[in-house]
């Protein structure tokens, strides 16, 4: 029996032609739980993700492969999808969820101007050399290297090439990580993105054209079916006036709608402070990290944290469809 209250949790919903029995989503957050080497798709991993399925979710997002490869090998756990040679090995993890009745996403998730958990020999690159030093976040002192238009167009063919494996692999959508201070967010935010070619600040078509580009070269090789969800700031706090506000979150939201993304995951980003981008409730613990007065009063701090990020989503939702 369902209570009242959670029914719409628990009732069907649908990304594209992807069928979910209820809305209850287990994010992309990183486990770590693969092996490193060759085989990386882990008995561990392949029973945390079946477990998570066998619990009843009604999506689940799997963390993301490697996106910066080449990387040192030593110690990262993180799955690779860089060659077909590693689809089959994938797919296992797939019929693991698939096993329970739940679909699998996958999200893709590059660091851009973030320093590894790993000792990483990909460089950290971004829109622009802008570099942040933070107690709180893995930023670096030495500038990133700003991606040239032959790196970006690289990215662009790589996102392609590893949508089509993991969709080959059994992944039935895919999630794009575009917030946070990711790589994909350094192009939308005026803060990060210092370019002066067409992947500048000057206009949003600018701003957006790397995520559309890719969202467009996915649909082009794994067809329109395959669904596409972005994973975006709905505003990005603490970056002064050039932070991406909730007008332009709106503005981009459109124009992923526009360009065939079928879903949307929308978060709160503090520059400077990654973990209270997503976990509100640590910020208040064992006290709150700022002053309470200096709260964004776009957010919703009634519930001592908890779901303080309801009005950005509401804002979206009533932009698009
Ligand atoms: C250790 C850890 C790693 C995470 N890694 C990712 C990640 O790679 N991608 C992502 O989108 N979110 C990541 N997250 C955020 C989670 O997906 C999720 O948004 C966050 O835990 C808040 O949701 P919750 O309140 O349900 O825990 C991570 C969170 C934690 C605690």
């Amino acid at each position: 029996m369902v209570v009242k209250r959670y029914e719409k949790l628990f009732s069907p919903f649908k990304i594209g032609n992807v069928a979910l029995r209820n809305r209850i989503v287990k994010t992309a957050a990183q486990t770590y739980f693969f092996d490193s080497g060759e085989h990386r798709i882990s008995e561990r991993a392949k029973a945390f993700y079946g477990a998570c399925a066998k619990g009843g979710a009604g999506l689940i997002v799997v963390e993301t492969p490697a996106m910066e490869w080449p990387l040192a090998e030593e110690g990262d756990r993180r799955f690779r999808i860089d060659d077909d040679k590693y689809i089959k090995d994938v797919s296992e993890l797939t019929a693991a969820i698939h096993k329970h009745g739940c679909p699998a996403f996958v999200q893709f998730y590059h660091r851009g101007p973030w320093g590894g958990v790993y000792h990483t020999i990909a460089p950290r690159v971004a829109a622009s050399a802008v570099t942040l030093k933070s107690e709180f976040d893995v930023h670096e002192d030495d500038p990133p290297h700003v991606l040239t238009i032959d790196e970006i167009e690289e990215l662009i063919e790589r996102y392609a090439g590893y949508a089509v494996r993991v969709s080959q692999a059994g992944f039935d959508g895919l999630e794009i990580n575009a917030g946070a201070d990711h790589l994909l967010h350094t192009f939308l935010s005026r803060f990060w993105n210092k370019r002066d070619d067409q992947y500048g600040p000057q206009t949003m078509e600018n701003r957006t054209r790397f995520i559309l580009n890719i969202v467009r070269e996915i649909k082009k090789r794994v067809g329109e079916d395959f669904p596409i969800q972005i994973l975006m700031n709905g505003i990005e706090i603490g970056a002064g006036e050039e932070g991406f506000t909730m007008e332009e979150a709106r503005t981009v939201a459109k124009m992923l709608e526009a360009a065939g993304v079928d879903s949307l995951h929308v978060r709160s980003h503090w520059c400077g402070m990654h973990q209270g981008s997503y976990l509100h409730d640590c910020l208040f613990y064992p006290e709150p990290h700022i002053p309470i007065e200096d709260f964004p009063k776009e957010l919703d701090w009634s519930r001592g944290g908890a779901l303080a990020n309801v009005p950005l989503a509401v804002m979206i939702k009533k932009r698009v469809v």
